[in-house]
């Protein structure tokens, strides 16, 4: 009996070794992935973003969006950036449409390959880059949890269940949840939109052919707003004419947004759906209503971008790390 007890717990024991190793062995995101291997991989990604956001101030919201349009298809993977000449790449989906930030992406990537070659992923350059886009844009700062690997998979077919600016807000909080992200985050990162802008493209059915009715325009558009988008984005105008997604400070990382939304200056329609259902109205509320705390809008997006950021990442042994970002090894 005293045998058979012994043995047990000698196996107890081991098991319990087996899982620690297991645990310690079994590859995470952390904050500071690189602090060994490539100290110098934040700042020389910082310096890269700051450098092109001085040349061109648009930078910023290049930078956040990607890692947005990254994530959301196959994983915060970096299959976004992938330009190998295939005709069937993720990146010319219509819902990608004006992605920019790309060569940001690669001129980072020319200057780690120089500093550590073959160490830091294409897809965490992505997310560290929306991170100094948020603090460059005067946002609150968040620490990135970075070892991702890149994903060997870019196919344009991927993005179907990608959200779309016409989405009813039920879908659009059901394609956040299939993605693990909560009612909150999907207004906590769509306050992403308080930088940057939008192509004409993107707001005709909203303007002039509303829920598929012509002549119909969103009802949730205050009127004086509704003709000002008019006039900038006229019915046969120029699809590729661009407007501010804030139309009160659109270079500035603030909770803006979110005023904007609750009052009916929303540009984007998806932003406006965020009005029509009661846990998303609630939330945009709890930043910016009368009775709000008002100050944690910036704190909370951060971590919801830490959550974003975790979306389907491929670690450990998985996917590879690029020598060039549009290409696969
Ligand atoms: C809720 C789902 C979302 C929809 C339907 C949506 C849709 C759009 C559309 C149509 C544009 C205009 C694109 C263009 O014309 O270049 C845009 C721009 C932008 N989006 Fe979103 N978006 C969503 C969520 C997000 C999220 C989660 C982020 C980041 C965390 C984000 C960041 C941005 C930024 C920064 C821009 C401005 C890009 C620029 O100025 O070039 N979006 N979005
Ligand atoms: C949208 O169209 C559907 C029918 O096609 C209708 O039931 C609904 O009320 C319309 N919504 C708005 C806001 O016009
Ligand atoms: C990466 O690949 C692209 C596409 O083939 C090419 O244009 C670019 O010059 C390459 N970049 C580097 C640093 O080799």
């Amino acid at each position: 009996m005293s045998s058979v007890l012994k043995f047990s717990n000698a196996s107890i024991l081991a098991l319990t070794l087996f899982y620690l190793l297991l645990g310690v062995s079994e590859a995470k995101l952390k904050v500071g992935f690189y602090s060994q291997t490539c100290p110098n991989a934040e700042l020389i990604v910082t310096s890269v973003v700051k450098e092109s956001t001085a040349t061109d101030s648009k930078t910023p919201a290049w930078l956040l969006r990607l890692h947005f349009h990254d994530c959301f298809v196959e994983g915060c993977d970096g299959s976004i950036l992938i330009n190998n000449g295939d005709l069937d790449i993720e990146r010319i989906a219509m819902a990608h449409q004006g992605l920019r930030g790309f060569e940001e992406i690669n001129k980072a990537k020319s200057k780690l390959e120089t500093e550590c070659p073959g160490v830091v992923s294409c897809a965490d350059i992505v997310a560290l880059a929306a991170r100094d886009a948020v603090v460059l844009s005067k946002g609150h700062n968040y620490q990135v949890e970075t070892g991702r690997r890149d994903g060997l998979v870019s196919r344009n077919s991927l993005v179907d269940d990608f959200p779309d600016v016409n989405d009813p807000i039920q879908l659009l909080k059901s394609k956040f949840r299939n993605k693990g992200l909560s009612d909150k985050e999907l207004v906590l990162l769509s306050g992403a939109h308080t930088i940057g802008s939008t192509a004409c493209i993107f707001m005709i059915n909203r303007l002039y052919k509303f829920n598929g009715t012509d002549q119909q325009s969103d009802p949730a558009i205050n009127p004086i707003f509704l003709s000002q988008l008019k006039t900038h984005c006229p019915r046969d105008g120029d699809g590729n004419a661009r407007i501010p997604l804030d139309k009160v400070s659109d270079k500035v990382f603030d909770d803006q947004i979110l005023s904007n939304i609750k009052d009916g200056f929303a540009t984007l329609a998806s932003d406006a759906r965020l009005n029509d259902d009661g846990i998303t109205k609630q939330v945009i509320e709890s930043y910016v209503g009368s009775s709000a705390s008002k100050s944690s809008f910036g704190l909370d997006f951060g971590d919801a971008m830490v959550k974003m950021g975790r979306i389907g990442v491929k670690t450990g042994s998985m996917g590879e790390i690029r020598k060039n970002c549009s290409l696969f090894n």
